[in-house]
């Protein structure tokens, strides 16, 4: 029978029986006694299988010994417990077949040795072969099966949200246009300006930068939903926490203020941490030697504390008493920066923050203005080594406020009339919160650059392949 790697070593299959399995060669090494050891990977698991190689095999001369990194091979044998250390079992094979072989082995990129993540990026479409690429995309997909079990289980909705869309959820202009107009010969009205009723769409449209919006909708009819991805924004930032290119995961219930969102948020952060710790041991305790090693402890931590709630009047006074010196200045009014939010969770506190209620000229104009007047309902979760993870609110669902919000911010109510709708019609209080799927992953894996969390980042002036 064919059979993953995984499955290989899992201890299912019963010792003596024959198997195929089917992958990428790791190494090889030859021993004197005349046999060879090819480690070979499929990827199903962080482990490689070790296929042993008799020299009575009839290719062994004239294959086997040349096998190297990155061939292809399909071995077929006997599975037997095996005595090398660290590993379950070992195939002994009986026939291997190279299906591929690496053209020019000495300028093959991916060598069997520890390479920069720099080189990586630039050889994006090879890194999945190497083992720390591969660890992060089995966690990524586990993260993802984690997402949908969790909303699942508690009763939401998953919702489509469009990627194409003429809504800027944001309010805050960073959207990349979509069009099938000839930029070199653009249709134009008398005062100049370009004519998009010309255009594909009949209107000017754009890639979402959330799907927010189109999701209050099916919330505030089905009450507990969520969506799950991509979203664009054109933000000229070279960070490492910033793609124009991203996963998020969106949340929205009725009937719910910021308090009980704030509840939501925690409770799936640690579910999600759970998940991996539970499912991608092999993984982790790679990142764990490779990458950081208090990855486990970390986030086992992280499932262990309650969340600290913190209101953002207090951050900043606590930020001002701080004695730190900030390259960018606190004062109420003006924004976190990231080096402020991970003094909050690092120095002050020691685990997660939720910091509520910043002013309202610095959030979304849907955000729910409170009584005082000057601060809005919303929510950011700040990680201890990343910063905001999660941005939230509850929802202004008061349609006079709505509308005055959204002429501050200069906004036309007739584009978003369709989301003043609900507002007009069973309007109700609802919360919701967005989770970057790729910051989620640079911190599961502690990586340091975003660009290594997603299998092709885009970026300004990054879009290859
Ligand atoms: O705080 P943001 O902008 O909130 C929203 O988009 C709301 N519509 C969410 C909601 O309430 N439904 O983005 C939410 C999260 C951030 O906390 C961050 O984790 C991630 O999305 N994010 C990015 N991740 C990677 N690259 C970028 N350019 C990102 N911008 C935001
Ligand atoms: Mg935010």
């Amino acid at each position: 029978a064919v059979v993953s790697v995984q499955q290989a070593l899992s201890g299912a299959i019963a010792p003596g029986e024959k198997v195929t399995v089917r992958g990428w060669v790791r190494t090889r090494r030859d021993s004197k006694a005349g046999l060879s050891f090819v480690n070979l990977s499929d990827g199903s698991c962080f482990a490689p299988i070790q296929v042993v190689a008799p020299a009575s095999l009839h290719n062994y001369e004239s294959e086997i010994r040349h096998l190297g990194s990155g061939c292809a091979v399909i071995a077929t044998g006997m599975l037997v417990p095996s005595q090398g250390q660290g590993q379950s079992f070992e195939l002994q094979a009986e026939a291997i077949e190279v299906v591929g072989w690496v053209d020019d082995p000495e300028t093959y990129p991916i060598q069997p040795k520890p390479h920069s993540l720099e080189f990586l990026r630039e050889v994006a479409h090879l890194r999945p072969r190497t083992n720390l690429f591969g660890a992060i995309t089995r966690i990524r997909h586990c993260l993802a099966q984690a997402v949908h079990r969790f909303f699942h289980e508690r009763g939401f909705y998953w919702i489509n949200t469009p990627i194409i869309t003429t809504s800027d959820a944001e309010g805050a202009g960073q959207m990349f246009r979509v069009s099938t107009l000839d930029l070199a010969n653009l249709p134009r009205r008398k005062d100049g300006s370009v004519d998009f009723s010309r255009d594909f769409f009949g209107k000017e449209a754009f890639l979402t930068v959330s799907g927010q919006l189109n999701v209050e909708a099916y919330c505030l009819a089905l009450s507990k939903v969520y969506t799950f991805g991509p979203t664009f924004r054109a933000e000229n930032s070279h960070t490492t926490r910033h793609l124009a290119e991203f996963w998020m995961i969106e949340p929205e219930i009725a009937f719910a203020d910021l308090d009980e969102d704030a509840r939501l948020a925690e409770d799936f952060l640690k579910y999600l941490f759970r998940a991996v710790l539970e499912e991608r041991g092999d993984d982790m305790a790679f990142i764990a030697e490779r990458v950081q090693k208090d990855a486990i402890s970390r986030l086992q931590a992280f499932v262990d504390a309650p969340f600290e709630r913190l209101d953002y009047g207090e951050a900043v006074e606590l930020l001002q008493k701080s004695g730190e010196k900030f390259e960018f200045p606190v004062e109420w009014g003006l924004d976190l920066q990231t080096e402020h939010e991970r003094w909050l969770t690092e120095k002050h506190v020691g685990r997660p923050v939720v910091v509520t209620n910043y002013p309202e000229q610095i959030k979304a104009f849907y955000m729910r203005l409170n009584d005082d007047g000057r601060t809005v309902a919303a929510m950011d979760v700040l990680a201890p080594g990343i910063g905001e993870i999660i941005g939230g609110s509850q929802r202004e669902e008061r349609l006079e406020v709505l509308d005055r919000r959204m002429a501050q911010f200069g906004l036309d109510p007739v584009q978003y009339d369709w989301y003043r709708d609900f507002r007009r019609y069973g309007t109700v209080p609802h919360a919701g919160f967005g989770l970057g799927f790729e910051r989620l992953v640079v911190y599961v894996c502690g990586l340091t650059n975003i660009r290594d969390a997603i299998p092709y980042p885009r970026a300004p002036g990054l879009a290859t392949f």
